[in-house]
């Protein structure tokens, strides 16, 4: 009888503790598109993040759901679910971070592009309630295509007067995720110790695996390191053709989309030296947003990182992803102007 007595004292004692914020600092995220194939699984490793104190979950519908069944979970952060425009405001109002999963994603034989005119208004209409109720929050775009998408917001934040280019970020973590993963299997190594940048932008050519920084380093000879790119670049389309007409990545993309927001959020939290890949505003190359390394800090963007030294294919594969990336953002900035 103790015994059963000590397990039901430990087991309230467990419930207590689990229902009551510990202390630390108080931090909302926010998640627009939740309801979707992107936004369930990023809800869930959200609410699982410690440094998270608010959870909101934010699409056009489904999101009551999804509020209820994460709420469940023992994790601190109190979650609640807003469905509907007249809703918005008050998802993100308080916001730290605000992340954006909505849109439409890719079937087969669709490019990043085709998704344009679609997600160009949905993230215009997001962006600017973002800039109406939080326009001091760290925005992570994921709807795609990301070259455009992230343009499209700079340009609404800034006909809002509220644009400040440390707090924008395009989600190319997924691209690292996969270039880690394909090198390890490729390299023999542990995938945990494996570090490979990716820089450029976030489709096609313009996502540049840099596996001559890759650490721990590996002798593989030039086809292989060719074939770790294109399957690098190529590995949304693997996964948008595997799923056979039932949409792109989701699993891969929410975890990755955790991973960069979990960055984010040391970053505000002043935990020194957090550097993660991210597309910028940036002066590292002529264009005006690029993919590379990114030192994270208490206002976003604390320092944008160089790329440093490039293989001769590293090289010609950056000339070569100049041209597309440069229109992907023209066509961004262009659409804005147009959509007034
Ligand atoms: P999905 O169709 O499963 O979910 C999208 C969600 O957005 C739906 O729940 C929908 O109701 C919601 N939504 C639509 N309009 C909205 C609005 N105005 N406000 C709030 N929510 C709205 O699509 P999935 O698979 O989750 O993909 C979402 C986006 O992420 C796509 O654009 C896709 O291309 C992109 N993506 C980006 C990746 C990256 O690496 N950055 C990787 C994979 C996908």
């Amino acid at each position: 009888l103790r015994s059963a007595l000590r397990r039901s004292a430990a087991a309230s004692y467990m419930s207590i503790r689990a229902f009551a914020s510990p202390p630390g600092q108080q931090r909302k995220v926010a998640i627009l598109g939740a309801a979707g194939g992107i936004g369930q699984p990023l809800s869930l490793l959200m609410k699982l993040n410690p440094m998270v104190s608010h959870l909101s979950l934010y699409d056009i519908a489904g999101t009551p759901g999804v509020a209820a069944d994460v709420s469940h979970i023992n994790t601190r952060s109190e979650v609640k679910g807003y469905a509907g425009e007249d809703q918005l405001g008050a998802a993100l109002e308080g916001s730290d971070l605000v992340i954006i999963p909505a849109g439409v994603p890719r079937k087969p034989g669709m490019t990043r592009d085709d998704l344009f005119e679609i997600n160009a208004g949905i993230v215009k209409s997001l962006c600017e309630a973002i800039a109406k109720y939080c326009p001091n929050a760290l925005v992570n775009m994921i709807s795609n295509p990301v070259n455009s998408t992230v343009p499209i917001a700079a340009e609404v934040f800034k006909s809002k007067g509220v644009y400040d280019e440390r707090r924008l970020f395009g989600v190319t973590t997924l691209d690292v995720v996969r270039a880690r993963t394909f090198y390890a299997g490729k390299a023999n190594v542990n995938v945990a110790d494996v570090s490979v940048p990716v820089i450029g932008g976030h489709a096609g050519i313009t996502i540049l695996p840099l596996f001559s920084q890759a650490t721990p380093s590996a002798n593989l000879s030039s086809d292989e390191i060719t074939a770790l790119t294109k399957r690098t670049q190529d590995g949304g389309t693997e996964v948008v053709e595997a799923k056979a007409g039932k949409g792109s990545a989701t699993l891969s993309m929410a975890y990755a989309g955790a991973l960069f927001a979990d960055a984010c959020l040391k970053g505000l939290n002043g935990v020194p030296d957090v550097v993660e890949c991210s597309f910028v505003q940036s002066t590292v190359t002529e264009l005006p947003f690029f993919a590379s390394k990114v030192k994270l800090g208490k206002n976003g963007v604390e320092e944008v990182l160089g790329f440093g030294p490039l293989s001769d294919y590293e090289q010609q594969g950056l000339e070569a992803l100049k041209t597309e990336l440069k229109s992907s953002i023209e066509k961004g900035v262009k659409w804005h102007a147009n959509s007034k």
